[in-house]
């Protein structure tokens, strides 16, 4: 199977770590996959808070119930979205951004885990506790490292979700 297909199938989202750090060239490689999403008339609008400040991870669990694998991964990335740039589509375009960050730290290796923050109750306080600007919104939460659980590709379901022509 080709190797990009692989990567995308075996993605899973890991909430076991080791506290490894992550090389800076991996993360800049991750982060720059980041910018090649795509984004509604090429707009642009994300922004990441990358953390790596043991305290400042801890902060991050205790405003986000459903993180608390940030108590052993040695990285968050927060996704943010410019509000102003992109009205719209802001959600849309940190959401293509959020998946190439999973997909390339996959490929390199590493494991992610995806937590929702946008249109949540931990949105003004992650926007707090980072000191967004006003105009800037967490889009999404994601747990970066070296993953230490392994996990099966899942079956899903295929042949019933897709429609020919029509439904
Ligand atoms: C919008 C969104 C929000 C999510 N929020 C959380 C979360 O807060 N905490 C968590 O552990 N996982 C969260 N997940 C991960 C999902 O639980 C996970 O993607 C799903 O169970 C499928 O598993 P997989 O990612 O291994 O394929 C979220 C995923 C998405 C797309």
């Amino acid at each position: 199977m080709n190797a990009a297909i692989e990567t995308i199938l075996d993605r899973r989202s890991i909430r076991k770590y080791r506290p490894d750090p992550i090389e800076g060239e991996k993360l800049h490689s991750i982060l720059q996959a980041a910018v090649y999403a795509p984004s509604a008339r090429n707009r642009q609008p994300w922004h990441f808070v990358v953390v790596q400040d043991r305290e400042r991870l801890e902060e991050i669990v205790q405003v986000h119930p459903y993180s608390t694998m940030l108590r052993q991964a040695p990285c968050a990335i927060i996704v943010c979205g410019d509000t102003e740039i992109s009205q719209q589509f802001w959600t849309a375009d940190c959401a293509a951004a959020t998946q190439n960050i999973l997909l390339a730290a996959k490929a390199l290796g590493l494991g992610t885990c995806w937590c929702g923050v946008e249109s949540t109750a931990v949105s003004p306080k992650l926007a707090a506790l980072l000191k967004l600007p006003q105009q800037v919104q967490p889009y999404s939460l994601i747990a970066l490292g070296y993953p230490d659980e392994e996990k099966e590709r899942p079956v899903r379901e295929l042949e019933e979700r897709v429609h020919y022509n029509q439904w």
